[in-house]
């Protein structure tokens, strides 16, 4: 059945009631129960059902509308998150821009709102349908939506577009991949082309893609985005302008729920050679945001901040002072011993506490097994870690 054809009886009014309604409703119920619906199969109505719930948090502007209609989970996961997508459209200005991955057009909502014309292009017909529909849900008026190849549209465009964007398709037949070689489209193979029609390229790759491949791999990189949500990173993002000699311009974004976030910049070619120096625990502990801990530059900041570290391959530092502007997690150290699983399941079983293992063998996971408790808590954590005198238990507090 054609895309057009599939949808036509999901977007009507009854039909966005039911969902609306039967958002709590457990799935096996709403299978159990069938459709109300003679000519809509209830696999079409539960995957609205899902889809709309995981927009509360990830899309929450598509989860206000009632009349947005939503894909396959699958392809709900590959898009970016709306606080992604705002942070992105933050660097582009312009008339022009092409997204050549369009997918379910989060990227492309934020977008629009910074650029006078914005193509969006996508191979999937289905998601294509979805976008284009949404848009119009969305109010978007500067969008002309294409259902193509976007490298096959792009040979036969005879300009230069302000802006290009791609976040290549991770997965090639469901299994995951992250490196650029293997994404779609490829962008490697395809260089020449993205460099004759844009002016800037923006490439979004996995927060697994190694960042100095990427500096090996691709040209003109202005500056590279870390973008951490919750201190997981989520996203890193090439900024590449084609008047632009590779520049070490890093910039590390980790963001609340709110969407404030932190924010730090590191410029590699002017990297101090200064390096941390080895620090037994003095009272404060400290650990890196995610976005930090990505870079590779985490030693560099601590030498910014006069920290000392644990041991070489321990990324925890120390203090005695407090650093309460440090980016990451704080904590105050009340003891520091060697490690007695014995007393330590005695001391923890059934109790709630946070773990962490840095730089020795045994998981958090396995740790949390030995001692018999419970992951979780506020500020209590227990720290195994090795350390300049061999392997420690640091107790701590998070401030
Ligand atoms: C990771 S998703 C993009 C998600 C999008 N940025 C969002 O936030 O919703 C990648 C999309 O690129 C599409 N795609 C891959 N190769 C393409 C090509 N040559 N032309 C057009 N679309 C393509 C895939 O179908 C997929 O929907």
């Amino acid at each position: 059945m054609k895309s057009q054809e599939k949808f036509k009886d999901l977007k009507k009014p009854e039909v966005f009631r039911f969902i609306e309604d039967n958002l709590n409703t457990p799935v096996p119920k709403l299978i159990l129960s069938g459709s109300p619906f003679k000519s809509i199969d209830v696999k079409h109505l539960v995957n609205q059902i899902v889809g709309k719930k995981k927009a509360i948090k990830k899309l929450p502007t598509w989860f206000k509308h009632q009349e947005i209609i939503y894909p396959p989970k699958l392809n709900l996961e590959q898009t970016s998150s709306e606080i992604t997508a705002n942070h992105k459209s933050k660097s582009i200005s312009g008339t022009r821009l092409i997204d050549l991955t369009g997918g379910f057009g989060v990227d492309d909502y934020y977008f629009s709102k910074r650029i006078t014309e914005l193509t969006y292009t996508e191979l999937n017909s289905d998601l294509f349908e979805i976008a284009r529909h949404n848009f119009k849900i969305l109010s978007l008026e500067n969008v002309q939506s294409h259902h193509v190849d976007s490298i096959a549209y792009l040979r036969q465009v005879h300009f230069k577009y302000d802006w290009i964007y791609v976040d290549p398709s991770r997965r090639t037949k469901s299994k995951k991949v992250f490196m650029l070689k293997d994404s779609l489209p490829n962008v490697l193979e395809n260089k020449d082309l993205l460099r004759d029609k844009s002016k800037n390229l923006m490439i979004k790759t996995s927060p697994m893609y190694d960042i100095e491949m990427g500096y090996k791999e691709l040209s003109g990189i202005k500056e590279l985005h870390i973008v951490s949500v919750k201190n997981e990173v989520k996203e890193l993002l090439w900024i590449i302008d084609w008047r632009t000699v590779n520049s070490r311009t890093i910039k590390l974004y980790n963001y609340d729920s709110h969407r404030r976030y932190s924010f730090q910049k590191m410029d590699h070619d002017k990297l101090q050679s200064h390096l941390v120096s080895r620090s037994k625990y003095e009272n404060y502990l400290y650990e890196f945001n995610s976005s930090i801990m990505k870079s590779g530059l985490f030693d560099h900041f601590a030498a910014k901040y006069g920290l000392g570290k644990l041991e070489k391959n321990t990324n925890l530092y120390t203090s005695n002072i407090l650093i309460s502007s440090f980016p990451g997690k704080i904590f105050e150290i009340q003891s520091v011993d060697s490690i007695n699983f014995k007393n330590l399941k005695k001391e923890y079983k059934g109790t709630y506490v946070n773990i962490i293992s840095k730089n020795i063998k045994i998981s958090t996971e396995n740790l949390r097994k030995k001692l018999n408790c419970k992951t979780g808590g506020d500020t209590d954590y227990l720290i195994f870690a090795k350390t300049t005198e061999g392997h420690r238990l640091i107790k701590a507090k998070k401030l």
